[in-house]
């Protein structure tokens, strides 16, 4: 299975961000090859190339290249040669736009998967859908174009920790329009994607930095969570109406993360930051909080505005690591913007 090319897929607009981050860490092992908008291949050129979990934080998904298929019977075949053991079968799209696939793009998706699953059981290669996920567990990754015309890529990856579950990172959660803001849409993915989304969160308390309008503050109320928002900026006044619906606490604290009163912070379940500055001013105003806090579970949006914060993101990681619970892990999120979302905990 040591095929000469791996796969990556990636959020519209980091294409560039992925390159250099691989070119940084693989330089000389991995070289690009075929790129298409969200998706890039590589080849490798040292044959002990081990490949890691994930290539990067800018690739949702990264795996082995099995190559293009012009019918379901190429992919089928690629998949026989592949597979001593149950599949699981990924078919997603190559283009993702930031708030959500469409519900039309799915169906299309979805139909042609029942086609492959179909061809795939024919042919003799079982299928599975068992929950939960575990590692080791080999996955096939069909990635469309946009139109019938363009040929499907096939690749595998198998499971780890930390990767995402959904087909190609994409859980299927679109933006209602009653939210006070998209940061609604990132923490619900970020939820899914590590499997928080199972929680019981009611009654716990979360600790929001970078709160304003409101967007995520809304998600934890919604699942019954107590909040205090840190922002100095206008919380919107759904947050407050649905803190009383669903009889849950919500404080504003309008100070600057960097001022919070440590004292007066009751015990904390889970942090979040969405605050607007640049890593480096963030991770320490975290590291003040954690210090005293010692927060189980933190969410950290951090913001990669500039080609040079881009390709300091695994520092940033890594400094995330020195002072949040293990086990760390960082992706970018389908409705990450020029942004990478670390989970902890
Ligand atoms: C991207 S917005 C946050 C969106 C928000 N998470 C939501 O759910 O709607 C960034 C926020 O960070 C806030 N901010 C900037 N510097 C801050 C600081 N030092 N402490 C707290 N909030 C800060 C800004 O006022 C702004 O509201």
């Amino acid at each position: 299975m040591n095929a000469p090319f791996r796969f990556t897929t990636c959020r519209a607009g980091s294409e560039a961000a992925l390159k250099r981050d691989i070119a940084r860490h693989f330089g000389g092992k991995l070289s690009p090859a075929f790129m298409k908008p969200q998706f890039i291949t590589w080849k490798v050129h040292d044959p002990a190339f081990r490949t890691p979990p994930s290539l990067s934080p800018f690739a949702r998904v990264s795996g082995t290249s099995l190559g293009l298929c012009k019918t379901i019977d190429e992919l089928v075949d690629f998949a026989c040669h592949l597979a001593t053991k149950p599949v699981r079968l990924h078919v997603f799209p190559r283009l993702t736009p930031e708030d959500g696939v469409s519900a039309a793009d799915w169906q299309r998706i979805d139909t042609l998967a029942a086609k492959i699953t179909q061809a795939l059981q024919q042919a003799g290669v079982q299928c599975t859908t068992r929950l939960p996920y575990v590692d080791g567990d080999l996955i096939l990754d069909v990635i469309v174009g946009e139109t019938e015309a363009e040929p499907l890529f096939a690749g595998w990856h198998t499971h780890q920790a930390g990767l995402h579950t959904e087909p190609g990172g994409l859980p299927r959660i679109t933006l209602p329009d009653e939210v006070p803001s998209r940061a609604w849409l990132k923490l619900e993915q970020a939820l899914a994607w590590r499997g928080w989304d199972k929680l019981n969160l009611r009654g716990q308390t979360a600790l929001d930095l970078g709160s304003a309008p409101g967007g995520a503050t809304f998600s934890l109320l919604s699942r019954g969570m107590n909040v205090i928002g840190v922002d100095t900026g206008e919380m919107d006044a759904r947050v407050f109406r649905l803190a009383e619906t669903q009889a849950a606490v919500f404080e504003h604290w309008r100070v600057a993360a960097g001022k919070i009163d440590l004292p007066s912070l009751p015990q904390v379940d889970l942090l979040l930051c969405d605050i607007n500055l640049a890593p480096n001013q963030v991770l320490p105003m975290i590291e003040r909080i954690q210090r005293h806090a010692h927060v189980p579970r933190l969410i950290l949006t951090l913001k990669l505005n500039t080609p040079a914060l881009e390709d300091q993101a695994c520092h940033f990681i890594e400094a995330a690591r020195h002072i949040a619970p293990a086990p760390v892990f960082a992706t970018q999120l389908a409705g990450n913007r020029r942004e990478i979302c670390v989970c902890a905990g």
